[in-house]
Order: structure tokens, then sequence, then C-alpha cells
């Protein structure tokens, strides 16, 4: 499923990331990857050891937690600190899957069932940079104003293409899910929504109650913790 978040960062939020991202010491993409993600990638990213990366990588992860339709269609269990970005001058990263499982701080490993980008930029600030996700229904361009995200399936070939004026700047992250399956997850989180609208139509109560229940057991069937 690909879902578009809107507002996961006010337009003050992001106006305060750009000050900051515009200023850092960005390295080379390529740094990041294998041998295989380096011969597509060319773009440049905030050093592992950035401490800018950390302090805005917790704020995304405050507002992400604050974010409601978020949790519900990621159920996430663990997510990786965010990382950013950015693509200039014909920069672009090629078809590429991402990694299935990430180190994380510490001895950690975080299982990438989701990916999310979080864009930094407006659409009208730069050509091309489309994220582009490949699945079973053909590909799908992404280009979302700044302070929106895209989560999308880890296991899914994307890309980004090529920038051919201005600068794309975004944040991305993965998450582990408590629940794997991207079909369970899908059918739980149109349960959830369903059973939302229900209750502000004021349906029925305890057939509100029943379906909670049965969202409940679905999500204690398939979650991992
Ligand atoms: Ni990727």
């Amino acid at each position: 499923m690909l879902l578009h978040i809107p507002d996961i960062l006010r337009r003050e939020e992001v106006a305060r990331f750009r000050t900051a991202l515009d200023q850092a010491d960005w390295a080379d993409g390529r740094e990041t990857v294998g041998s295989l993600g380096a011969q597509v990638k060319r773009n440049q990213q905030l050093p592992d050891q950035s401490p800018l990366k950390a302090e805005l990588g917790q704020h995304i992860l405050a507002a992400l937690a604050r974010n409601p339709l978020y949790f519900a269609a990621a159920l996430p269990l663990k997510t990786m600190a965010p990382r950013f970005n950015r693509y200039a001058g014909g920069g672009e990263y090629g078809f590429h899957v991402d990694g299935a499982v990430m180190r994380a701080d510490g001895d950690a490993h975080v299982r990438s069932d989701l990916s999310c980008t979080l864009f930094l930029c407006d659409p009208e600030d730069y050509e091309g940079g489309e994220l582009i996700i490949s699945d079973t229904y053909g590909e799908h361009e992404v280009k979302l104003p700044a302070g929106d995200a895209i989560l999308y399936p880890s296991s899914s070939l994307h890309r980004v293409a090529p920038v051919t004026r201005g600068e794309r700047v975004a944040s991305f992250f993965w998450v582990q899910s408590m629940v794997r399956d991207d079909g369970s997850r899908r059918m739980l989180f149109e349960l959830d929504a369903s059973i939302e609208r229900l209750r502000s139509s004021g349906a029925d109560a305890g057939a509100v109650l029943q379906l909670t229940g049965l969202y409940h057991n679905l999500l204690r069937r398939w979650a991992e913790t």
C-alpha cells in the first residue's frame, strides 16, 4: 500500500529544517550503500555522525508519534533514525531495492517493512526528483508538498528521477511494523478507518464495539512485538 500522509511537519518546522540543512556539511551519498547501490546513486546525505541529523531526526520521530494516520498505517514497532538527502545538478538514484535488515544504533537490527520519504521542498521549487515506485500495478510518481510524507512497502523497486533544476531535500527512514505482511496491515488500516467513520457518524454503539473488538483480535493474531 502506498499512502500519502499530509502535514507531518508544519510550515514553520519545515522552514527551520531547511535553514539548518542549507548550512550543513553534506557527504557523498554513495558512502552508505553497497557496491550495487553505488553504481546508481548520485546524491548527498548528512553523515551518520552528524549532530544535526540526530537532532532533526528526533524531531521527526516526535512528529510521527503524534500522527494518528501514520500510526494506523504503519503500526510501527521499530524505526530507523531518519536520514537526510539532497539531490541537485542532475543528481538521481536509479532503480534499487532497499536492504531488508538494517543495523540500528548499538547491536539492534530493524527489518525494513516500510520505507518513508518526508519531503522538505515544495514541488515547484525543483524540476524532476519524483520518487518513482514500481509495484504490480505499474509505476507511481510521487512528489509531495514540503512537510508531507509517502509510506510505501520496502519490498518495492524504486528510484528518484534526476533533479534538473533547483534542489530536492528530503528525509527518509525505514520502519519495522508490528504487522509484517503488507496485505494484513492494509486490512487492519481499512478496518480502523471504517470503524472511525462509523463512530463519528453516530452508528449503533454495540456494532462499533463489536468491530473494535474484531480489530484488536486481528491485531493480536498478527502483531509481533
Ligand atoms: Ni531506497
